[in-house]
């Protein structure tokens, strides 16, 4: 009996002491973890943040919104800002948040870990994953020698009525902000006011894409994985889409980079470069490779997910994505009535 007491008197201060070192550890690696202003796809972020997590046991807490919400929430917050990272869908948003001087610089060992192509040459920000603009369209109206040979030519008179995209949203205006770098602002602007005049505007890609499956349109301006996303699905809403992928460095074969960056006002910033060495390393590109995102690995030597056009075959053309001015976009967008 009295054995039993001291037995059950040490078991209870062992567990005691378990409960004391478990409040302990997890007390110090909530002030330890680290807050992701999150703009990317949410199952990706998360499965990019438990990965983290159980490989270097630093807690992530996100917060989901859109690219240039979150931009604009940094610019505001400034020194007070909460965020330890932030992530984008699209390049446009950090060149905002770099252009207001807030990035914090990142280690060397996770720039080298991305080509330069797929990454701001001022080393203030990194891409984390990338997406390729494609013509979306119906294949049993078009064929290959009916449709466009660049996106420019669907300003032309011959399209109207027959094309679509979602304008307002932060992928279709990172497209734009590269046809504004490429080709400059005067052609820009015209073609903006011939889609303003050929294109049915959707809320969203996975809607446009929608649109042209059910025939109310030829094609539509999207991303790649909308159409990959679904056909992992049940294919149903793509059964009848192909995607037609310009190539040719054409603005319509632009690559988008969804970007990482620190904003200098981080309290963690060790933990954030951590977290951004392995999102752009081995494990975080493997979930782009493995998982169901269907958007592309940009780590150096990566392989993409294997159902995907290579990213080295898109012939894409070179774009520095700090240069991608979004009030620009926006402001051009306004005047020929798309927003
Ligand atoms: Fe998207």
């Amino acid at each position: 009996m009295k054995m039993s007491f001291q037995h059950l008197a040490a078991t209870l201060a062992l567990v005691a002491g378990l409960a004391g070192s478990t409040a302990l550890a997890s007390a110090q690696s909530a002030s330890d973890g680290i807050v992701v202003y999150n703009a990317q796809h949410e199952s990706l972020t998360k499965a990019w943040a438990d990965g983290f997590t159980k490989q270097t046991g630093i807690k992530v807490t996100i917060r989901n919104g859109k690219d240039m919400e979150f931009a604009n929430q940094i610019v505001q917050e400034g020194a007070a800002s909460p965020a330890d990272v932030f992530l984008t869908e699209n390049s446009p948003a950090m060149a905002l948040v770099d252009g207001a001087g807030l990035f914090e610089p990142l280690n060397a060992d996770t720039l080298a870990q991305v080509p330069e192509n797929y990454r701001p040459a001022n080393g203030h920000w990194v891409g984390v994953a990338a997406r390729s603009t494609v013509f979306a369209y119906d294949k049993n109206k078009l064929t290959e020698d009916k449709l466009p040979k660049s996106l420019l030519d669907l300003a032309d008179a011959s399209w109207k009525g027959r094309w679509g995209a979602a304008p307002a949203g932060a992928d279709f205006q990172a497209i734009v902000s590269a046809v504004l770098e490429l080709k400059g602002e005067e052609a820009t602007a015209a073609w903006l006011k011939a889609m303003k005049e050929n294109a049915t505007p959707y809320k969203g890609n996975s809607v446009a894409m929608k649109a042209v499956n059910a025939g109310e349109i030829e094609g539509a301006v999207i991303y790649h994985y909308y159409y990959y996303g679904d056909q992992a699905k049940t294919g149903e809403n793509s059964k009848n889409v192909s995607l037609h992928y310009f190539k040719n460095e054409d603005p319509g074969a632009f690559v988008s980079i969804s970007g990482g960056g620190i904003p200098a006002s981080s309290k963690h910033k060790e933990q954030a470069q951590a977290f951004l060495k392995w999102v752009t390393g081995k494990g975080g590109q493997a979930v782009l490779r493995d998982g169901d995102s269907f958007e592309y690995a940009v780590g150096e030597g990566e392989a993409a997910n294997a159902k995907l056009v290579p990213l080295a075959d898109l012939n894409a053309p070179k774009v520095e994505p700090s240069k991608l001015n979004s009030k620009k976009v926006t402001d051009l967008m306004t005047a020929a009535g798309l927003l």
